[in-house]
């Protein structure tokens, strides 16, 4: 019987704690700013993602959720599939002549997110890393983490850091390769098995403008991403990296809230604006900040910091010791009531099947 060339991978969301907004290579896909991001480590939140290679296969194809989805030539999907061919013949058949010529053959790729895609998770990122780690173990490549990030990030930029667990940094590099942006680990999971998150799914509408887009508009006209790109964003990498390692949630949270508030205001500040919170987001907002203010006052520090990506969302990020607490404050007052209250339609977390 021939050999079947089969491989499944998953890889898990991240949400980033210091926002990656605005490429300086379109196509490569290479950033304004370094980033870095919290890998969510639950097992309802994953793309898996199964592909095949077979000499009998007439054309690479994916399925999305079950449904085909068109793989268009030039499209960063056929890109990733055509960087992973490279790899694996630069890397194995180059090397090994008796290694099967696996590069040559058409693959079939079927992925699936065990999350609704349109909530506005990001779902790109989980995708993207799940089909680069699969097409690696298919291809069995000699590659790291990073260097299969160089490729999940010309897939979806935020992709890149979802191919490490824990705590990650998009590393934005200097050449214009693109050889030198790419995702390195700050701290494993273990490191900090305390710090959990908390997803409040304010609407699972699409968002209306797309990440791509908006960062182009940002780019073209905000002078305060210029602001943030040179003289806020290197700070904030270096002491949030320092605060993870030194397991300092309070600084942690601080900087979390201020740069998910600069990421907003720097959409606010393209032309013409964008707005990706809603009324609901910013209650959210309010109440962190009305629960970290009791928390300070009975010298307890920060217990809480949320974060929104481009949509309405929040993320909040807390140690496990007030996660439950802070998920029943949300659900006290964003009830998820059918037909009632659509504002809060699901709490995704450890702690939220508790309550
Ligand atoms: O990778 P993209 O194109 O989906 O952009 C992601 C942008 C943010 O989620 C808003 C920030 C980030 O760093 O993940």
């Amino acid at each position: 019987m021939a050999t079947v060339y089969e491989a499944t991978a998953s890889a898990p969301v991240n949400i980033a704690v210091i926002k990656y907004w605005g490429k300086r290579d379109t196509k490569l896909i290479l950033p304004t700013n370094s980033s870095l991001s919290v890998t969510l480590d639950q097992d309802h939140l994953r793309s898996t993602t199964t592909s095949r290679a077979d000499p009998s296969f007439t054309e690479d194809r994916l399925w999305l959720n079950g449904k085909v989805d068109e793989i268009t030539p030039g499209s960063r999907l056929a890109t990733c599939i055509a960087e992973m061919k490279r790899l694996r013949k630069e890397t194995v058949e180059d090397k090994d002549p008796n290694a099967p010529k696996l590069s040559t053959y058409k693959v079939h790729i079927a992925s699936y997110n065990n999350f609704p895609t349109a909530a506005g998770l990001a779902s790109s990122a989980s995708g993207f890393a799940a089909l680069v780690a699969s097409l690696a173990q298919l291809y069995a490549l000699p590659a790291s983490p990073s260097t299969l990030s160089l490729i999940a990030r010309q897939g979806s930029g935020s992709a890149c850091r979802s191919l490490f667990g824990g705590f990650v940094a998009w590393e934005m590099g200097a050449l214009p390769s693109g050889e030198d942006s790419l995702a390195v680990e700050i701290a494993p999971r273990e490191h900090w098995p305390q710090m959990h998150a908390l997803i409040c799914v304010v609407s699972d509408d699409k968002k209306g403008t797309s990440s791509t887009s908006g960062m182009q508009r940002t780019v073209d006209t905000s002078p305060l991403l210029q602001h943030r790109i040179a003289h806020v964003v290197p700070q904030r990498m270096a002491a949030i990296s320092d605060a993870i390692r030194a397991r300092d949630f309070d600084t942690f949270a601080r900087i979390t809230m201020a740069d998910s508030n600069q990421f907003h205001a720097v959409a606010l500040d393209t032309e013409p604006p964008i707005f990706y919170m809603n009324d609901v987001s910013r209650a959210i907002i309010a109440l962190i900040v009305e629960y970290n203010r009791l928390a300070l006052a009975q010298g307890k520090g920060y217990k809480a910091a949320y974060t929104y990506d481009a949509g309405p969302n929040a993320v909040i990020y807390a140690l496990e010791e007030n996660i439950k607490e802070i998920a029943q404050l949300v659900t006290a007052y964003f009830p998820q009531r059918a037909g009632e209250f659509k504002d809060v339609l699901g709490l995704y977390g450890d702690a939220a099947k508790d309550i």
